[in-house]
């Protein structure tokens, strides 16, 4: 009986290691694009507004960013902008990263596919 009990906290115990060795990390990558879609709306959005209509920090709908081109966008987001709440963020995303959000930015891809899930637009 003590032996069965000790053998169950032992797989327990793996299996939380397990877990949080295998939890994601941001970085580049297709396969991480889910968590990357949720980093930009929460964390961006946490300052730009959750649907990007501004917040702390100015909108960032296509509409918005039509005098950034991608690299500036990409720019912007690497090194923030000193002096303003805008933070760099070249420690926590790499540049495939940047640039994908860049580009989802442009297009808008991003909110759309947020309201196609129900969320409020
Ligand atoms: C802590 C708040 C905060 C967070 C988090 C934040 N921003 Fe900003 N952002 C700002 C502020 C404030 C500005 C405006 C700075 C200024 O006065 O020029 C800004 C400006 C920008 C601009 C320039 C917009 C323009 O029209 O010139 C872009 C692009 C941008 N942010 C993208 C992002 C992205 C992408 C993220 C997430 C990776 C992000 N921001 C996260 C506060 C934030």
């Amino acid at each position: 009986m003590t032996e069965r009990m000790g053998t169950a906290r032992r797989w327990l115990i793996c299996l939380a290691g397990g877990l949080l060795l295998s939890s994601p990390v941001l970085s580049a990558g297709p396969d991480n694009v889910a968590e990357l879609q949720n980093f930009v709306i929460q964390d961006c959005g946490s300052c730009h507004g959750l649907t990007f209509r501004g917040g702390l920090g100015p909108p960032l709908r296509p509409e918005n960013i039509d005098h950034l081109s991608e690299a500036a966008l990409s720019a912007i987001i690497r090194e923030g902008i000193p002096g303003t709440a805008m933070p760099p963020w070249k420690a926590l995303l790499n540049d495939q990263d940047i640039a994908w959000i860049s580009r989802q930015l442009k297009s808008g891809r991003l909110l759309n596919e947020k309201s196609s899930t129900g969320q409020p637009r």
